[in-house]
């Protein structure tokens, strides 16, 4: 079976839980829209497409709940639970767009068949997650189109298939040139704290036998300034009107360096990440997470008690720092000026 990160079945979904990998490869089966709310909060599923593909299927299945409650009553239960869906994880812009678009599914229903209305908003989850598939492909072909045989790519948290409902993002674009014959080498930051880069991206890669080297987040300066990255393909959570983007907490650093490196930094995302009502990055929420996430390593305590923490989940990178968006409709020009 190929690995995915959510798998839907007749009425459940199965949730691969990430935060056991590399060590266990073990799905859970919901069937209540409050347990996959704890599945996002929690990481078992993560990256913006993926948690919007989850948080899509778990409006489908409060709607399936209360048979016998009245359609017109349930819109409106389901227009709460839908904002409980979207408040698990604030940043990725890709969760409400989903749960938005299964909410308009169930606004414009016209029947009074619950059971039937039901089916309309998981046949909307399914055609998310079926689009999700076809984008991670478009995108791939595109940003392959950038790649050179024999480049070193540097790349930051995990964008590939563990966060999408596909190849990926930022490795739909690897896994193209891998596939076209290119020869890559794949540099994995570790991403602290919760080691995204080091437990899924180089397990995926390893996987699909892409020649993947683990670094820890501050060596990517050293691996520019040795000549050793030929690019940065990175994903996105969310991308302001004016280019802004939010990801994973570090990706700045690494687009500062590219640019002070004169090193291409590519953005690959779907249009479901690009966020029209948000001017700039400045508007974009930042997740904060536990400092609990921080003070302790593998389940052992690193840090004096009572320090204070700061852990945002996610960064904003200018989009003056980004020299190209790799998205499921072509390259677009980013705003860096080499
Ligand atoms: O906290 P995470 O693991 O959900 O963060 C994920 C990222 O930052 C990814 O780079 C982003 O969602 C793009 S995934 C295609």
């Amino acid at each position: 079976m190929k690995v995915r990160a959510l798998i839907p079945l007749e009425d459940t979904v199965k949730i691969l839980d990430q935060t056991r990998l590399p060590k266990e490869m073990i799905y859970n089966e919901y069937g209540d829209y409050r347990d996959i709310v704890a599945s996002i909060k929690k990481l078992e599923i993560r990256g913006a497409p993926a948690i919007g593909i989850a948080g899509a299927y778990a409006l489908a299945i409060a709607a399936r709940a209360d048979v016998d409650t009245d359609v017109e009553h349930f819109k409106r239960v389901l227009t709460d639970v839908a904002s409980e869906i979207k408040d698990a994880r604030p940043t990725a812009a890709n969760l409400a767009w989903a749960v938005n678009r299964v909410l308009n599914v169930a606004h414009e229903y016209q029947g009074d068949n619950k059971a039937e209305f039901a089916i309309h908003l998981w046949d909307e989850a399914g055609a998310i997650l079926k689009e999700d598939e076809e984008l991670c492909n478009a995108i791939g072909r595109h940003g392959e189109e950038l790649i050179k045989d024999g480049d070193t790519i540097l790349t930051h948290c995990n964008a590939g298939i563990l966060a999408t409902g596909g190849m990926g993002t930022a490795l739909a674009v690897i896994y193209a040139a891998h596939e076209r014959g290119k020869r890559i080498r794949v540099y994995a930051d570790e991403t602290r704290p919760l080691l995204q880069g080091a437990r899924l991206t180089a397990w995926e890669l390893q996987q699909a036998g892409i020649e993947v080297v683990l670094n820890v987040d501050s060596a990517s300066g050293i691996l520019m300034r040795q000549g050793r990255i030929s690019c940065v393909i990175l994903g996105a959570d969310r991308i302001a009107q004016n280019g802004d983007i939010a990801n994973k907490i570090g990706t700045y650093n690494v687009a500062v360096l590219a640019r002070h490196h004169r090193i291409p930094f590519y953005v690959a995302a779907p249009y479901s990440t690009f966020d029209r009502s948000l001017e700039t990055g400045d508007d974009i929420p930042i997740e904060e997470r536990s400092p609990e996430e921080v003070v302790n390593w593998g389940g052992i305590r690193i840090a004096p008690e009572g320090v204070d923490v700061y852990s945002p989940a996610f960064d904003i990178t200018p989009h003056e720092l980004i020299s190209a968006y790799i998205t499921d409709k072509g390259v677009l020009p980013g705003g860096r000026d080499d």
